[in-house]
């Protein structure tokens, strides 16, 4: 077994900040072509120094273990964050330990930061209670 997938397997047995936020700002949705998975990602925003940061992320996947560990790296590695410092997180930084993507899970590295800059997308700015949600393909 590689070590991504001892590192997957590791992470699954303690997923991080699953399940719905009740009290989230903003919410994404992705859906991914390539294998039918969805995962959906939900953002708290607080002000730190006067810059408004990511107080803390959840997620829920439909199916895919991979996109699950994903996540699950990602919504711990997320808090504290600026909104422009998520947004330029790719696939591969959002997985954090588990290391290098294999290529046949690109894609599950890709639905989690596809549901994350949709989030980031439906945040409005001036109203931090209207929750907003976009659903997108990748
Ligand atoms: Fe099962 Fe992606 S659908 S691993
Ligand atoms: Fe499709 Fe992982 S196999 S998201």
């Amino acid at each position: 077994m590689s070590d991504f997938e001892d590192k997957v397997r590791e992470t699954l047995a303690n997923p991080q900040n699953q399940g719905e936020m009740q009290d989230a700002d903003s919410v994404g949705t992705v859906g991914s072509p390539d294998c039918g998975d969805m995962l959906r990602m939900w953002l708290k925003f607080t002000e730190k120094d006067g810059k408004k940061v990511i107080d803390k992320a959840s997620f829920q996947s439909f199916g895919c273990q991979t996109a699950i560990a994903v996540a699950s790296m990602a919504t711990e590695m997320l808090k504290g964050k600026t909104l422009d410092e998520a947004s330029k997180l790719n696939a591969q930084e959002l997985s954090g330990d588990l290391g290098a993507l294999p290529p046949m899970k690109i894609h599950c590295g890709q639905l989690v930061e596809g549901a994350l800059k949709n989030a980031l997308d439906s945040n409005p700015s001036n109203s931090a209670n209207d929750s907003a949600s976009t659903t997108n393909t990748l």
